[in-house]
């Protein structure tokens, strides 16, 4: 048995069944998957009817090496859409209502896939909406040790490993498998991530699965096992402004996260170890505060791991409201920490989608996750996978209004 609480053992016909997806069905093809704005359907989930049976597909673009990219739009009973490219797994829009009904974008992104391959972006690379693995956030100097032997992974930020090193899945091509289920339209994407890949031990098949619920959620599922010990830490990097469009920053947006500590990080963004108490600190988000009321006082603004009250079952990891646009975002997740980071890192040098530009915190980030830095923290909850276990970690984002 796993000595980790986090892996359940699965029976090994569900973890077959669930890695083992394929392209075999065929999605309908569409033209117009992303409109920017447009108004809410009468709520046809009241009536049991669903808005379409399966996600529709079109083409987003090639790859460098001429390897083509699939963009899948799922489409609630309520009129969101969410779009995923094959490309990362990216999340690349996501169409959600606002106080008066209106439909309209709230991620940072690209209309076509050359805005995720562009020179400008593979340099700064802020992981706009992509997967995250095979280990989301730092590894410090991309070092760690299992099973008596010493690893080194792909060092690409400052001297460390970030979000999986210098070619992360977040680059990957996934295997799509469109779908529906009661709860909503689905789309499964598969990616093999082989023995040595970055440096990492074990063939990794990892399942990643978005549905996008007639509740208005945006559900990921991840699913993974592993034929060697290895860490495995998978995350979504999105960057939300629920007033993407109307605002060019975040910094109003409320923020609430049930954490009475974080973790506290050198120069580097490596963890020194310490939980420290946000209690008095700009980092006290236990009651709801604007990103913008205390962001001063953190050099370079927030970018760091909470330590949520709650590390197991489903719980809160944060909740957002947007008080323009009148929308509120929940985070639920299985994880116990959840990186913030206030697109700090943005500078004016990428225009997305309508022509936005995103600049100094234009988006936020909202990544759940096991603590930075685990394989080398013996005191922070394992993220080691070993073989015979199945890694599975759940994440939603349900979005609302208030007036
Ligand atoms: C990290 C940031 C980084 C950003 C984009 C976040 O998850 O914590 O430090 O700049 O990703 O790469």
């Amino acid at each position: 048995m796993p000595t980790s609480p986090r892996y359940a053992l699965l029976a090994t016909g569900l973890s077959t069944a669930l890695l083992l997806a394929s392209c075999d069905s065929k999605p309908t093809t569409s033209q117009d998957s992303a409109a920017t704005t447009t108004t809410a359907p009468a709520d046809s989930a009241a009536t049991g009817t669903n808005a379409s049976a399966m996600p529709t597909s079109a083409s987003f673009g090639k790859t460098a090496d001429g390897q083509e990219i699939q963009l899948f739009t799922l489409t609630n009973a309520k009129g969101m859409k969410a779009t995923i490219s094959t490309y990362g797994g990216t999340l690349t829009s996501l169409l959600v209502p606002d106080k008066d009904g209106k439909i309209s974008d709230v991620v940072l992104g690209f209309d076509k896939a050359e805005g995720y391959l562009s020179p400008e972006f593979r340099k700064s690379n802020p992981y706009f909406g992509a997967l995250i693995g095979r280990y989301g956030n730092r590894i410090a100097k991309g070092k760690f040790t299992v099973d008596g032997k010493e690893y080194q992974v792909g060092v690409n930020n400052n001297g460390n490993s970030l979000h999986g090193g210098k070619l992360g899945f977040d680059q990957k091509i996934w295997t799509a498998k469109p779908g529906s289920d009661s709860d909503g339209q689905t789309l499964t994407l598969t990616y093999l991530s082989k023995d040595g890949e970055e440096g990492y031990p074990g063939n990794l098949n990892v399942t990643v699965t978005y549905t996008l619920t007639n509740d208005n959620a945006l559900k990921i599922d991840y699913a993974a096992t592993t034929d060697k010990a290895t860490p495995v830490n998978l995350t979504n990097h999105a960057y939300f402004n629920l007033a993407l469009g109307q605002s060019k920053d975040v910094l109003a947006h409320q923020v609430t996260i049930p954490a009475d500590r974080y973790t506290v990080v050198d120069a580097n963004l490596i963890p020194t170890g310490e939980l420290k108490p946000v209690k008095g600190t700009p980092f006290d988000f236990t009651t709801p505060h604007a990103i913008g009321e205390r962001i001063a006082q953190v050099p370079g603004g927030y970018d760091h791991n909470w330590v949520l009250n709650q590390a197991t079952g489903q719980h809160s990891a944060a909740t957002v409201y947007e008080p323009t646009t009148g929308r509120t975002m929940e985070v639920t997740t299985d994880e116990p920490g959840v990186q913030f980071y206030t697109g700090n890192f943005l500078d004016g040098t990428l225009k997305g989608k309508d022509g936005v530009v995103y600049g100094k915190h234009g988006g936020f980030c909202l990544e759940t996750q096991h603590f930075p830095d685990s394989p080398n923290q013996k005191e922070f909850p394992s993220t080691v996978l070993k073989p015979g276990e199945t890694y599975h970690t759940t994440t939603s984002y349900t979005f609302g209004v208030r007036k």
